[in-house]
């Protein structure tokens, strides 16, 4: 290795796949897994120790939808105990009375809420769930009344991209210190739905003006996290800080995973947690350093001066489109198949005039997948 390997920081537990919406864009796997594949309370509780001697700061609980476990506010108290910060990561639906408060009482220590549009009816037809939207207003006001800060997340395709300055004056009347407008990332269910999601450049233009301009008028006020396209990237991003440098992620039933869509790479095997220590498995397991460091890089990525700044981008978008988890990731300028994304692009803007969102493959335990577009 060219670098030591360094205790990580933070980690996304995904305490379950369950989820009361279907949001065609869920970075989770399309084999979502049932309830009696998750870890129990006590396996996560001895997983968040390891970690938290592991070195691990801050700890975000995910899904589907964390607070579907009924153990939810144990599992926060326990990390609390240990002094690791928690976010907790919700759609914000059918959450019961009492439990948010239950939950701040536990130590939870922000809580970051998804719309999947700022107009009921985007919130509504995206996540195909009626009535969400006013549920996640309830959630934030309570959220609020507990003492909760909260951040929103605002995930953005052709569907709603139209609406980001209402996603902002939304944060705003909710009380948020932060927004985190985040186009869609094309892994899990957004591949399998691309073509119907894919936003046009303009569009992606006009919204980056957008937010530049609130940024300034907010300045002080809150803050605007603004997560660009790849597929009309320069350069890539550095995807999850890194390949293992500072953060992890766990699947409902254990495996301990680089980022959510790692099995995705077909040549790698993932370990589970109970079968080694989490230690063992961030300093030794051969998936977590198959991409570590740049040793692996080939051209253009082993002799760039970004390669240090990127890390060659994201393993799981150079495996679904250049078929080869080492290679650059297409959405850099300098691979070779850069142009191949715009032909993506271009692909996406004929589907778009052509079907409209009745066409979603909604995400959904049990769904039957017809296989994945042009990739
Ligand atoms: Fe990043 Fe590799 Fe592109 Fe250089 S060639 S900018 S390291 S992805
Ligand atoms: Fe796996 Fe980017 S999602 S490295």
């Amino acid at each position: 290795m060219s670098e030591p390997i360094l205790p990580p920081i933070g980690m996304l537990a995904e305490l379950t796949h369950r989820c009361p919406l279907q949001c065609p864009y869920c970075s989770n796997p399309l084999e979502l897994l049932k309830a009696n594949r998750e870890l129990d309370t006590q396996t996560w509780l001895d997983l968040f120790s390891q970690a938290a001697d592991l070195g691990v700061l801050q700890v975000h609980l995910s899904g589907g939808e964390p607070t579907l476990r009924r153990d939810l506010e144990q599992l926060i108290a326990g990390l609390s105990a240990r002094g690791v910060y928690t976010n907790l990561i919700t759609a914000g639906v059918g959450i019961a009375e009492g439990r948010i408060e239950a939950f701040a009482e536990a130590g939870l220590d922000h809580l970051q809420l998804s719309f999947q549009g700022a107009r009921p009816a985007t919130t509504d037809r995206i996540g195909n769930h009626q009535g969400s939207h006013e549920k996640k207003l309830e959630t934030a006001r309570r959220a609020r009344a507990a003492g909760l800060p909260l951040t929103i997340n605002a995930p953005v395709h052709r569907h709603n991209i139209q609406e980001v300055p209402e996603y902002i004056d939304l944060a705003l009347s909710l009380g948020a210190e932060r927004i985190e407008i985040a186009n869609v990332q094309y892994a899990g269910w957004a591949l399998t739905n691309r073509d119907r999601l894919m936003p046009d450049l303009a569009a992606v233009n006009r919204q980056a003006d957008i937010v530049a301009a609130a940024r300034e008028r907010l300045a002080g006020i809150m803050d605007i996290d603004f997560v660009t396209p790849d597929y009309f990237a320069i350069y890539p991003k550095p995807c999850m800080g890194g390949w293992a440098r500072d953060a992890f992620m766990v699947a409902p039933d254990g495996i301990v995973l680089p980022c959510h869509a790692a099995q995705t790479i077909p040549s790698l095997r993932f370990e589970r947690f109970g079968e080694r220590r989490l230690a063992e498995i961030w300093t030794d397991s051969p998936a977590f350093n198959a991409f570590r460091g740049t040793d692996w890089m080939q051209e253009p990525c082993r002799s760039c001066e970004r390669r240090e700044v990127d890390w060659g981008g994201c393993r799981c978008q150079a495996m679904a489109i250049a078929g080869d988890a080492a290679a650059t990731d297409p959405a850099c300028v300098k691979s070779p198949i850069h142009k191949y994304m715009a032909i993506l692009t271009d692909a996406a803007q004929e589907e778009a005039a052509s079907e409209g969102n009745e066409s979603f493959i909604f995400r959904r335990i049990g769904a039957t997948i017809r296989p994945s577009t042009r990739a």
